[in-house]
């Protein structure tokens, strides 16, 4: 981070154009930073309190979240993601999603980089997805036929991220509530991949027919009960946390990003440990699944229940900021910080 007065960071703007340029064709270097984000947390060098939502009586579907987060380790960055769902955007025709990320500097405290959040933010969650995917499935066979449910913006990442992985897949298959996104979703995203793809118009054909199933709707309570839907023991990446009933839950081998974390908010994780009264069918973190300490069953489903952590969004966004500052490409906003003298305002001559 440059700086304009001793001890003052530089304060810069970078939008989502630059946001996407920087992150395009880096999906490795992402899936490595996004890995090194669950060590730094496996191992508490990192600082990640529960999130904030924010929730409106007047627009019960919509939310903002708050994510304030420090990661400790060489990245050295505190900061806060804020950002908004709106499922009923996309009937306005924009993403339902909006975000700012900024990071703040861990010497002074001062923020010195405002970002576009919503491409992080979805970018980190397709990249987390990856990784527990590929370090899953090294446990197991690796899947030949992948289904979508919801195909809406971060599915279409996480199929960028899992494509990076090098599978050799057979077939595709969807499912959305919505047919039109479903076929556009197959048309525009999978069919290029050259593997046959499926629209499928019941959520029991695509679950069956699939190894791995990557949840990514907006569903707030569950809508997929039957644990027999799953009886080939898939790999389950439950992105959208609320798809999936607790006689699911606690039918599969259960892996989540950080324990505390994804049993609050009316989880499915959260509604069988309501259920349960207790933690008991939490398996393992992803953490100790990258470090080999947890091997899942094959004899069972694995769901992967990621609440998204704040430290993946500081992660790649300081990854972001380095890039797109040292390329001359983030706005540096001159004069930011203003009343820098304690006894004498700014203006005074
Ligand atoms: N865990 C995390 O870290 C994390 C991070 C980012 C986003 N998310 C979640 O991912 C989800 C998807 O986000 P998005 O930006 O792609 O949303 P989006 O609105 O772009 O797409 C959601 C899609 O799901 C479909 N859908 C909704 N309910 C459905 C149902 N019951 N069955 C089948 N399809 C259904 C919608 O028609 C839409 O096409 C959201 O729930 C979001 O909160 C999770």
């Amino acid at each position: 981070m440059g700086e304009q007065r001793t001890g003052l960071p530089d304060f810069r703007v970078v939008p989502g154009s630059v946001v996407h340029r920087v992150l395009d064709g880096r999906r490795k270097d992402v899936m490595d930073l996004v890995e090194e984000a669950y060590r730094l947390h496996g191992r508490g060098r990192t600082v990640n309190p529960p999130s904030y939502f924010l929730r409106f009586p007047d627009r019960p579907s919509a939310r903002i979240i708050a994510l304030p987060a420090s990661v400790g380790g060489d990245v050295g960055v505190d900061g806060i993601k804020w950002i908004s769902s709106f499922p009923d955007n996309l009937n306005l025709g924009i993403p339902r999603a909006s975000a700012l990320l900024v990071l703040n500097d861990p010497r002074t405290g001062y923020p010195f980089a405002c970002l576009e959040g919503s491409i992080i933010s979805a970018v980190r969650t397709a990249a987390s997805a990856a990784s527990a995917a590929r370090a899953l499935a090294a446990q197991r066979a690796a899947p030949r036929r992948i289904g979508f449910f919801g195909t809406g913006l971060i599915a279409r990442h996480i199929h960028g991220y899992l494509a990076e992985l090098g599978w050799d897949v057979d077939e595709y298959g969807v499912f959305d509530l919505s047919d039109t996104y479903a076929e556009s979703f197959a048309a525009q995203v999978l069919r290029p991949q050259g593997a046959p793809v499926t629209v499928h118009r019941d959520p029991e054909t695509l679950i069956r027919s699939s190894d791995l199933i990557v949840f990514a709707t907006t569903a707030a309570t569950p809508h997929v009960v039957d644990p027999d839907w799953f009886a080939h023991h898939p790999i389950v990446l439950h992105v959208s946390l609320r798809d999936l009933g607790t006689d699911v839950i606690l039918r599969s081998t259960n892996v989540v990003d950080d324990v505390d974390h994804v049993l609050k908010a009316d989880t499915s994780v959260h509604l069988a440990e309501q259920l349960t009264g207790n933690r008991d069918f939490v398996h393992a973190t992803l953490h100790d699944v990258l470090t080999g300490s947890f091997t899942s069953p094959t004899d069972r489903p694995v769901v992967f229940s990621p609440f998204g952590l704040g430290v993946l969004d500081l992660v790649v966004g300081a990854f972001v900021h380095e890039l797109a500052a040292t390329a001359g490409e983030a706005v540096t906003v001159d004069g930011f910080f203003h009343e820098l003298d304690r006894h004498q305002s700014a203006g005074a001559s």
